[in-house]
């Protein structure tokens, strides 16, 4: 193998099995810390690159040494064969809910009957988020997790052992320093963060996979997978709130066991706060409500525990609810309210887009009028109808969606909604191509397309005119100066300081912006032109593949769909957009104005093909390379690309901060390469 920067070489003949087996298990415990210190105690002590070589050094050694491989390896975390289902497990005492109070008024009620039953009203109280995810219980023997198991019914839940492995804040040894019971349960709850979940998402809707309604049920269905490498790929992570059973000695309180959960290993939530009075936790519910969505984790509310665990045993539970504990919910993010209509905005691609049309209503302190319906499928889907009675949710950052219908409300009077043959804006045909999810306007010249449409081309995504925003664009469009995206390359200071609130610093500012976007890169040009279907990536692949855009208007479909990554639907959509007379009249002006249409880089339609029919898993930050960069290299020497390592990849390209994908290869005998083997491999000369 050929990865790099490593002085250490696990060959018998030059080590000692007893050194190398001292070496592992000192690398172990030196990632088991740095593990520890990042996840939990949010403190790290060393960069990912060094450990990153730490890791790297162990998969190597366990590689020259697979009989020194344990399963709770910090390099095992996705380490088992997809099952065909989820064993039951028994938990051994219930996993319990919690009683919901939804104003201080119900608060003074739960603290009443508590003090009653304690006979004294002097009792602390610990206070910490609800963590709006999914409990899960972990067991650990001998200081290693054995089992990790889903709530379930409570009484009994499934066998996710091997996906629980794959959380990162998930240890899979307790730390000895602080010795741990021969066994010991914990339950907290698992999570989606929201920033990945927002990049999962954006995924999803790029690849034209249904989207996933929140945080909260995306990763129930990440955890709920048979095949725990789909589960580690999305990156969920866990708070520990609670203590299950343990044959060992425990503290006294609630407030200490969180702290010595901690120092075992566990992630707590470092937001729990010991709270004396019911002022206090007003005033905590309060904070939480206004911060909690910076937070990148949802919670519906707080938990508020009698700390002293004799008091909670006293008091104990009533079926499930435990009457040492309440959760104190924030306002419902949820309401009722009558669908009037749904109405189409027309897209940038000429989309369909339907949208819901509300009787005002306050959700969350917000009125909400409209929410998104997505496409006629998702309408069909839940059996909206218009005239129905709906539930309207606003979840965190996003958008308003209607949950569903309340089919109980209806009278009969509802009525199924029908997308519309005809373009609202411009009168032509709607059609539905084959493997489309969206119904589209067929005039590429719509005059409602004509907005989104420049201020896509004109945005980050496209040409990236500084200074072009929303407003600009409308202006000009009002005013007739600018009908479609060449036109932007013939604006003068004259037309731009006639403009409202236009001085002449801002139009020199815009017009040297302008000017400066006439050099950006072919993929950003290719992208800017807002063919449906070509987003960032394809947009790569294109550019890299032709070239040229004369070359890429040019290409028959068999020559879209030789580039790797290409299917006929997208090729289908190039060609259909290619074949309007009008579209190539724009790039053709593009070009006269001073556009660059052709790239640097020379094209590799006709090169040579050193790569073909090998498959590579390319992981970490490459040198030389983007990732899409990387990825497009690949194909144009006829090499295939995949996310994920198996016994077809030919190779895994490593860089630095390689991570789960470099343990894969080495358990299943990938070759790793570096980015200089890379380079001989496909004849460059390295640089
Ligand atoms: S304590 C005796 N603490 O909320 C019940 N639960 O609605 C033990 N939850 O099933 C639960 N954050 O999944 C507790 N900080 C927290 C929590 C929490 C979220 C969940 C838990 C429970 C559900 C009850």
């Amino acid at each position: 193998m050929a990865v790099g920067g490593n002085a250490r070489c696990y060959t018998r003949s030059i080590m000692a099995d007893r050194a190398v087996s001292d070496r592992v298990a000192a690398l172990r415990e030196q990632i088991n810390l740095h593990n520890y210190r990042y996840h939990v105690l949010d403190s790290p002590l060393i960069g990912d690159a060094e450990f990153d070589a730490l890791m790297r050094e162990l998969i190597e050694a366990e590689a020259a040494h697979p009989e020194l491989i344990t399963p709770d390896s910090p390099t095992q975390r996705v380490g088992a064969e997809p099952s065909p289902e989820f064993a039951e497990v028994q938990h051994p005492t219930p996993m319990l809910s919690l009683a919901n109070a939804f104003s201080r008024d119900d608060l003074e009620g739960w603290h009443r009957r508590a003090a009653a039953l304690l006979e004294t009203d002097a009792f602390d109280m610990v206070v910490e988020p609800k963590i709006d995810g999914l409990a899960i219980s972990l067991t650990y023997e001998d200081g290693r997790l054995v089992r990790g198991a889903t709530r379930g019914d409570g009484l009994r839940g499934e066998d996710v052992t091997p996906n629980v492995r794959t959380l990162n804040s998930v240890p899979l040894v307790l730390r000895a320093d602080a010795s741990p019971p021969r066994r010991i349960e914990v339950r907290g709850e698992v999570y989606f963060p929201r920033d990945a979940f927002r990049r999962l998402n954006a995924q999803r809707a790029e690849s034209g996979e249904p989207l996933f309604a929140n945080p909260r049920n995306a990763a129930a269905g990440a955890l709920r997978q048979l095949d725990p490498r789909i589960t580690a790929s999305r990156a969920l992570d866990m708070w520990v709130y609670q203590l299950g059973s343990t044959d060992g000695a425990t503290p006294g309180t609630h407030w200490e066991t969180m702290g010595w959960l901690r120092e075992l290993g566990f992630r707590v939530n470092p937001e729990m706060a010991q709270a004396p009075s019911l002022d206090f936790v007003e005033g905590y519910h309060g904070r939480w409500l206004a911060e909690r969505a910076d937070k990148n984790y949802q919670t519906d509310g707080i938990v508020i525990k009698m700390d002293r665990l004799d008091y909670q045993r006293h008091v104990g539970a009533v079926g499930r609810e435990p009457r040492w504990a309440i959760a104190y919910k924030f306002p419902a993010e949820q309401a009722r309210t009558r669908l009037l209509d749904i109405g189409i905005n027309v897209g940038r691609t000429g989309s369909m887009n339907p949208y819901a049309i509300l009787e005002p209503v306050q959700v969350s302190g917000v009125t909400v009028r409209q929410a998104t319906l997505h496409n006629a499928d998702y309408v069909a889907s839940k059996d909206i109808r218009i005239g129905d009675m709906v539930w309207v949710e606003r979840a965190g950052e996003v958008i308003p969606q209607i949950v569903g219908p309340i089919p109980e409300s209806r009278d009969g009077a509802e009525r199924a909604f029908q997308m519309p043959e005809r373009c609202p804006a411009c009168d032509s045909p709607v059609v539905r191509l084959e493997g489309d999810a969206m119904h589209r306007c067929v005039n590429s010249a719509c005059p409602a397309q004509r907005v989104e449409h420049l201020k896509h081309f004109v945005s980050g995504g496209g040409m990236d005119i500084d200074g072009f925003g929303e407003k600009l664009v409308v202006n000009l469009v009002e005013n007739g100066l600018v009908r479609e995206s060449s036109d932007i390359y013939r604006l003068t200071k004259e037309q731009l300081v006639a403009l409202e609130r236009m001085g002449e610093k801002s139009a020199d500012n815009l017009l040297s912006a302008i000017e400066e976007s006439k050099t950006r890169p072919l993929a950003s040009v290719v992208r800017a032109l807002g063919v449906p279907h070509v987003g960032a990536e394809t947009a790569e692949l294109l550019a890299g593949r032709f070239g040229s855009l004369t070359r890429l208007m040019e290409a028959g479909p068999g020559d879209l769909e030789a580039v790797s990554g290409i299917g006929p639907i997208v090729a289908a959509a190039i060609r259909e957009h290619f074949a309007l007379e009008a579209n190539v009249r724009i790039v053709r002006e593009l070009a006269d104005l001073g556009v660059a249409i052709e790239s640097d880089a020379a094209p590799a339609v006709e090169g040579p093909q050193p790569l073909a029919g090998k498959r590579f898993v390319v992981t970490g930050r490459l040198e030389r390379y983007t990732r899409t960069g990387i990825e497009t290299a690949i194909k144009n020497l006829g090499g295939q690309v995949s996310s994920s390592v198996s016994k077809k990849t030919d190779y895994v390209l490593a860089g630095e901060d390689a991570g789960s994908k470099l343990a894969d290869a080495e358990r299943l005998g990938v070759e790793v390469i570096d980015e200089a083997a890379f380079a001989r491999l496909s004849g460059a000369a390295p640089a």
